[in-house]
């Protein structure tokens, strides 16, 4: 089974966590995009979604979703996203599509997260795809300098720009063994905006796509 196919699978699968009459949330990436055409299905049973990117929230409008105002909402029922990593803790690292700060937001207002991924993303350690950083502009090398002093080697994304005007730094090489500690240190740098561990805020389920069939983790 390629790729494409398990990320099809486990989209479909989501399906089954989406709650008819409530705001939904929904992430970016290929695999949310492949959940996006699957919920085209349901689009009568949902009154309104929170989009994580600018690009979601266009192909929400396409299949005939209203993209709601996150200020204009109380709270998400279900977010369903996927990720770049995923370990058995249901920690993750994500923004490989720059949309991070986004969805960052989106999972703290909702009351469950569903993660969505092919079998290539789940790990034993988190730390081997480069951690994304997204960063005030005039901060970008202070803060590059600060990810040196956790032992990271950041790169500046060249010519990206986040939907929220920021750049992002991508840190290779960082050891992270206690993800939620890595996650607070990076978030107390100044000028940075969002770093892309949820670790703080973990997936709840996460549906794997394998060769034997979509498989359902909780965290443990
Ligand atoms: C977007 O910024 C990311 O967090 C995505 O959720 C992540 O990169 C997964 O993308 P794919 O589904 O394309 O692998």
């Amino acid at each position: 089974m390629d790729q494409n196919a398990l990320k099809k699978a486990v989209a479909e699968a989501a399906l089954a966590h989406v709650e008819p009459g409530e705001i939904l949330g929904v992430g970016t990436g290929s695999t949310a995009n492949f959940f996006i055409e699957a919920l085209a299905a349901m689009r009568d049973d949902i009154p309104g979604a929170v989009a994580s990117s600018q690009a979601t929230a266009d192909r929400l409008k396409a299949i005939g979703i209203e993209v709601l105002d996150l200020n204009s909402v109380g709270s998400i029922s279900v977010y369903v996203d996927g990720a770049d990593e995923i370990n058995a803790a249901l920690e993750m690292i994500k923004g490989g599509g720059a949309a991070l700060t986004r969805e960052k937001i989106v999972a703290a207002v909702s009351r469950k997260f569903v993660c969505i991924c092919d079998a290539s993303k789940k790990v034993d350690g988190l730390g081997t795809f480069p951690l994304p950083v997204e960063v005030i502009p005039m901060a970008r090398s202070y803060v590059a300098r600060e990810l040196v002093k956790l032992g990271g080697s950041p790169v500046y994304r060249d010519g990206v720009v986040t939907d929220n005007g920021n750049v992002i730094l991508d840190v290779w090489n960082l050891s992270i063994d206690v993800p939620r500690r890595m996650e607070e240190r990076i978030n107390n740098i100044v000028g940075v905006v969002t770093n892309g561990l949820f670790a703080l805020r973990p997936a709840d389920v996460l549906l794997l796509g394998t060769a034997d069939g979509v498989q359902t983790l909780r965290a443990h």
